[in-house]
């Protein structure tokens, strides 16, 4: 099969690097980068250090509005699409360039699988979720991680071509955590031990776009009486300058303000964490996969089970229960395999090779 990929963002770098392997020992891969992430930091590194491979097309978008990024990457994704037209587009996730390649492709007829299909937010005003509902709703194949997930695309009336593989997260997280131990300098570098600082990382826009939002974080870290690293997502920062909280953070004695950092770096200071702190979904999932307590910055989550088994708690950008669930959050419930085996990619491209055969006969 000629199967094009079409990734644009950090976490579908990190979604598509061992699938991509897999479909590529018995079929074609076309990848194309809609260039949504272009800082090294967020965008080289991970192609680097995880051994992906060259883009076949780089279509170096940027950023800008939703529409603007949208659009631009619809037109130059439709483009190659026609150029090549594949068996298969395969889109990852959420992200601004996963509807773009779903749209681009579901209007030349082309057939689209996803990959992290089904979890919801049930927010319209969340932008990925207006990506991933209409994503799954054009989507012939449609790979959900978790059962919910599944349950979640059946009460939209989306039965048919759903499959519960795992998560694909999980496969990367195995694989590249021993990579992580044998490389990452990280620790060493930033003078951590296990065990003594909490990982914070925050660039939803509604935490970094709204100034009360981003204050009230900026004001529980400074008062949270613990160490904190804070990798920081460059909208972040922008936001955190505009609105002139950025010098608080960098000259707080407890905050350690850092570049973004690649996945081994990531998954070496997410396992050695004592607490994470966060509003990314790819990240609650590491902490849940490290065995380490995740605090959500955020009222709702895409995986509701890691709550359910009591080792992510949701508390949003209020400061009384930040602070409560720093000092007193403790999973007491045993971790349930909830993300599959680690083995999603096999699963994943066993269901396309059968869907071909079945199409062809
Ligand atoms: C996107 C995804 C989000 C994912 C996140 C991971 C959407 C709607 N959101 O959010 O689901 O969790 O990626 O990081 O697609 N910027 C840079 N350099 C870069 C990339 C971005 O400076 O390489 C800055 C720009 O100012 C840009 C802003 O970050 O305007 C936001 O970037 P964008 O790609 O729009 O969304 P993310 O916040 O990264």
């Amino acid at each position: 099969m000629k199967i094009a990929s079409i990734v644009g963002t950090r976490p579908n770098f990190v979604k598509a690097v061992l699938l991509s392997k897999e479909i590529r020992r018995k079929n074609k891969e076309i990848l194309i980068h809609a260039g949504q992430h272009y800082d090294y930091q967020m965008n080289k590194i991970f192609f680097d250090e995880l051994a992906i491979p060259e883009p076949n097309y780089h279509l170096g978008v940027g950023s800008g509005t939703h529409a603007y990024q949208t659009g631009e990457m619809m037109k130059k994704i439709e483009k190659v699409l026609m150029k090549e037209r594949p068996d298969l587009a395969l889109v990852y996730g959420d992200c601004n360039s996963t509807l773009a390649g779903a749209l681009a492709a579901v209007k030349l007829h082309c057939l689209i699988a996803h990959v992290e299909a089904g979890p919801r937010f049930f927010d319209k005003s969340v932008p990925e979720e207006v990506n991933r509902v209409l994503t799954d709703h054009v989507s012939t194949l449609l790979f959900a991680p978790t059962q919910i997930a599944v349950d979640n695309l059946k009460r939209e009336g989306i039965e048919q071509g759903v499959y519960l593989t795992g998560d694909v997260m999980l496969d990367s997280f195995l694989h590249f955590s021993k990579v992580a131990e044998r490389s990452s300098k990280i620790l060493d570098r930033l003078g951590l031990s296990k065990g003594e600082y909490l990982l914070a990382t925050v660039h939803r826009a509604r935490n970094t776009d709204i100034k009360e939002n981003l204050g009230n974080l900026v004001s529980v870290f400074l008062d949270i009486g613990e160490k904190i690293i804070f990798p920081i997502h460059p909208r972040t920062e922008k936001h955190l300058k505009q609105f002139g909280l950025f010098n608080k953070l960098k000259n707080a004695p407890n905050i350690k303000l850092i570049p973004p950092v690649g996945y081994l770096d990531s998954i070496s200071l997410t396992k050695n964490a004592k607490k994470v702190l966060t509003d990314s979904g790819g990240l609650q999932k590491e902490a849940y996969f490290s065995k380490v307590p995740c605090i959500t910055l955020d009222e709702a989550t895409g995986w509701p089970e890691t709550v359910e088994v009591e080792w992510n708690i949701l508390v949003g950008t209020n400061k009384r229960k930040i602070i409560e669930a720093v000092k007193q959050f403790e999973p007491k419930g045993k971790q349930k395999n909830i993300f599959g085996s680690g083995r999603a990619r096999e699963k994943i491209t066993s269901i396309i090779s059968r869907f071909e055969l079945e199409k062809n006969t």
